[in-house]
């Protein structure tokens, strides 16, 4: 036993790559890091770095309109939606959303949502405050984990919108497929699979995703909103949260989130020349496939709770089925340059995110791991 735990290690640590699994902030691909310095703080002949313009300024509109025009390239989005950068991250689009699309003076009064783990709940805690929410749809509980069965949603009287998170990074679970919410228009929390796959935005009336997992450095939630609902009056918004006069003011009502959108573009680029969103969907696929293979074949020495139909491709969720193993199976794992694999402290047990940026070769370092941790200790 002794030199096995030695082995698992020694074993790979020794290519020194150390591969970062975080589920936010999370791994930037190598090529836009390579051009970020340059980008962001190099001075210019104006004299000004891209962090240091004004962004009243034409330089910076024009960052932000190739962000916008890439963004609309790579999601195919429609013509009638309004793509907009804000500040902060997708908890302040928790109060955002009821702000701006319930309006109880037009009978607007009430928000569905569904709950379909960790981040659906706090989304509707905060509604709460700003909405009668109503719970259309729940995940299953207990053994066999699973995000709500799409269809046949009742949908109270004087519904604003129904909101779905599109994948529940803790509970390591995406829907299959949209819910029909017919004339009610759809509301995504898509923070961690944004980008990841391609997206019909037209099933959506609105879509908010922060950037810290597959778009950027943190502080900067992107918000597609269609059109129809700038008209709602968003009376209780205050000016910066409101998307009807944020998008009158292409976003510049107040400071942009500047560096977050200069690196966003990078991404955005990046996406583009890899072969876009089905590109980058192949290759999810294959390394989520890799992972759960490896755990489905463990023999039950690793477990993950999700019922196949409903993992996530982008945060694998699992566990050792001898909770007393985790710990130690953290700590070699970090010597073994795979760092940032613990679960959520809400569900315990490992987590592995495995967005855009993280190549094939870190999923197949860990599954390497994973066996030799295994034949060490099973
Ligand atoms: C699905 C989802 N929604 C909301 C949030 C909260 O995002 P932020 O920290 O940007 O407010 C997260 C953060 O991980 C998330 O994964």
């Amino acid at each position: 036993m002794a030199a096995c735990w030695r082995d698992e290690m020694t074993m790979l640590s020794s290519s020194g790559t150390v591969w970062n699994f975080a589920a936010g902030p999370a791994r930037l691909p190598d090529a836009v890091l390579a051009r970020a310095g340059d980008a962001l703080f190099r001075r210019g002949a104006d004299g000004a770095a891209a962090i240091e313009r004004p962004f009243t300024g034409k330089t910076v509109r024009a960052v932000l309109e190739s962000a916008r025009e890439r963004l609309i390239a790579l999601l195919g989005i429609p013509a009638n939606y309004r793509v907009l950068f804000l500040a902060g991250g997708a908890m302040h689009q928790f109060s955002a959303v009821p702000m701006n699309l319930v309006d109880a003076d037009s009978g607007l009064r009430t928000a569905a949502y569904a709950d379909s783990g960790y981040w659906s709940r706090r989304a509707m805690q905060e509604a709460a405050r700003f909405a009668e929410v109503s719970v259309v749809a729940r995940h299953n509980e207990g053994e066999a984990v699973a995000a709500p069965i799409v269809g046949n949603w009742r949908l109270p009287p004087g519904c604003a919108y129904c909101h779905i998170t599109a994948n529940e990074t803790v509970d390591g679970l995406a829907y299959p497929a949209w819910p029909d919410t017919g004339e009610v228009p759809l509301v995504a929390d898509a923070t961690s699979c944004f980008l990841a796959a391609p997206l019909d935005v037209s099933r959506f009336g609105l879509v908010y995703a922060s950037a810290q997992k597959n778009i950027g450095p943190s502080g900067m939630t992107v918000v597609i909103v269609r059109d129809d609902l700038l008209q709602r009056p968003a009376r209780s918004a205050p000016s910066p949260v409101c998307y009807r006069l944020q998008a009158e003011q292409d976003g510049c009502l107040n400071t942009p989130p500047v560096m977050a959108i200069e690196i966003a573009t990078l991404v955005f680029q990046w996406i583009a020349e890899s072969g876009g969103l089905s590109a980058m969907a192949e290759v999810n696929r294959r390394k989520a496939d890799l992972l759960y293979r490896a755990i489905d074949h463990s023999d039950g020495f690793y477990t993950a709770p999700v019922i196949p139909a409903y993992r996530s491709i982008t945060n694998v969720r699992f566990h050792l089925a001898d909770d007393s193993l985790t710990e130690r199976f953290l700590i070699a794992a970090e010597k073994a340059g795979l760092v940032n694999l613990r679960g959520h402290r809400h569900v315990g047990g490992l987590r592995a995110s495995l967005y855009n940026a993280m190549p094939l070769a870190g999923v197949t370092a860990l599954v390497d791991f994973m066996n030799e941790f295994m034949r060490c200790n099973g």
